[in-house]
């Protein structure tokens, strides 16, 4: 942990714990460089980050850290410029599960689930082609009917004048139920797949599994869930439009071994999941941040799918994605040696104002806001992204209609995680309806 080379008597919580947010700058800028270990839970947690790589990015944008136990050395990429070369110079720069895979935590050995985020060519091509029809333009025109009716059943169905956590009544709600209606789920069942995306990407200590076992155990009900549905659709003459459907049926997958399945089905929950959910609460606690931002977008409206980019952008809902150097590689005047751990901060290229001006600051009618890194680049790209954009933007068209003011009560708590940043829970109140 980085707070172990100050002092950090000064800064105690109340419950003796260590305040991170206190003084980050300042601890940001004392530790030496080669003690940087960003990768840190708590820091993220904290939302103390920040200072931290902005150093980096001035200092040492491609930085060598001997981690800890649970992570081991790495190397951070910080720059805007240095992450799109890693992330399209992917014959260098592997995310095959095998090596580790594309979190910073190694996937363990003996339990890989194979998906195709985690593969390399021509694997990953031919997977990734069996699901692209589910956001295809003419599927997401389809899906935009029944999301809109399901926001708009959600929004109507809040408490006027009285606080509630929106994490849980609003994004996580919104977004389960539109994973059950991608995978075609038995809808009285969907909060599984929450459970199930949570756990999946839950760190051992954030207490919301009791031990590894556990989540294995849990992970292999999905499993069990799933291949009930996949036996219910395969021998289905009309395949349904759903992606189980899509799975057990297109050629590339229907002869898949069950991790395998296991593997690309938690990938679509997470991938839908996390990602637009912490978007959701985000976007609110950003606005309520910049007051000024919410009345150039009740006086404008027509910046809504700005300002979703600007969301997406400011929020960055998965801090980072890791790579395997295949071959020794220079990048920015270091050598990363083959086999080494390369991490991708999206969370900071997305801060880094030598390519995007102003970057701390949340701007709802941003020049080029789509400009970034928060759904990777190259041959891994985000196959949800315009789903997710056509989501948020939903969302804020019927927010708009309905609630002149929505407040934040309080500071939300925050995940602790280096890859999902996100909210556990933000109470707000909304005092009336238009
Ligand atoms: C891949 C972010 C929404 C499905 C990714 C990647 C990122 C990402 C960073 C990896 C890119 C890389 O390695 O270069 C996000 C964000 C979202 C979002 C920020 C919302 C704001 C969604 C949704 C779905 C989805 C709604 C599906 C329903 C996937 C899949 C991949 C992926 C399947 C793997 C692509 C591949 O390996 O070829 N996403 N995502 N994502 N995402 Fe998303």
């Amino acid at each position: 942990m980085m707070s172990q080379n100050t002092d950090p008597r000064e800064d105690l919580m109340s419950d003796g714990s260590i305040d991170l947010k206190a003084d980050a700058r300042a601890r940001a800028y004392s530790i030496p460089l080669e003690d940087y270990h960003v990768a840190d839970p708590a820091l993220f947690q904290a939302d103390a980050m920040w200072p931290y790589f902005e150093r980096l990015r001035k200092e040492a944008p491609v930085h060598y850290s001997k981690g800890d136990e649970e992570v081991g050395p790495y190397w951070s990429v910080t720059r805007y410029n240095d992450i799109m070369t890693v992330d399209t110079t992917h014959q260098v720069f592997s995310s095959d599960a095998h090596l580790g895979g594309i979190t910073i935590r190694n996937f363990d050995e003996d339990f890989v689930l194979p998906m195709f985020i985690a593969m390399d060519q021509p694997k990953h091509d031919i997977q990734r082609k069996t699901v692209s029809p589910i956001v295809s333009p003419a599927n997401l025109g389809r899906l935009e009917g029944i999301i809109r009716e399901r926001v708009c059943g959600i929004l109507d169905a809040l408490p006027i004048n009285e606080p509630f956590d929106w994490v849980d009544k609003v994004s996580i709600e919104l977004t389960t139920q539109m994973l059950a209606t991608l995978f075609d789920f038995p809808w009285e069942e969907r909060r599984k797949l929450t459970r199930w995306s949570d756990i999946a990407t839950a760190s051992p200590e954030s207490g919301l599994i009791e031990s590894e076992e556990a989540r294995r155990a849990e992970l292999l009900e999905c499993l069990a869930y799933f291949t009930n549905l996949w036996n219910e659709r395969v021998n289905l003459t009309e395949p349904g439009n759903d992606l189980i459907s899509m799975l057990a049926h297109g050629e590339a997958t229907r002869d898949m071994p069950p991790m395998e399945y296991l593997g690309n089905v938690i990938l679509l929950i997470v991938g839908g999941n996390d990602t637009t959910r912490n978007s959701l609460t985000g976007g609110l606690y950003a606005l309520s941040k910049n007051p000024q931002e919410e009345a150039k977008l009740r006086a404008d409206p027509g910046l809504i799918p700005n300002m979703v980019s600007e969301i997406i952008r400011w929020q960055t809902p998965l801090a980072h994605m890791r790579r395997t150097a295949l071959e020794d590689y220079e990048l920015a005047g270091q050598t990363i040696k083959k086999g080494d751990k390369v991490v991708m901060w999206y969370v900071s290229g997305n801060r880094d104002d030598t390519v995007i001006e102003n970057a701390d600051q949340f701007i709802v009618d941003r020049p080029n806001a789509r400009r970034h890194l928060s759904f990777g680049f190259g041959i891994h790209r985000c196959v949800g992204n315009r789903l997710a954009e056509m989501q948020l933007k939903i969302v804020w068209e019927e927010i708009l209609k309905r609630f002149p003011k929505i407040e934040v009560l309080e500071e939300p708590k925050r995940v602790y995680s280096t890859f999902v940043k996100g909210y556990e829970r933000m109470m707000v109140r909304i005092p009336e309806r238009i």
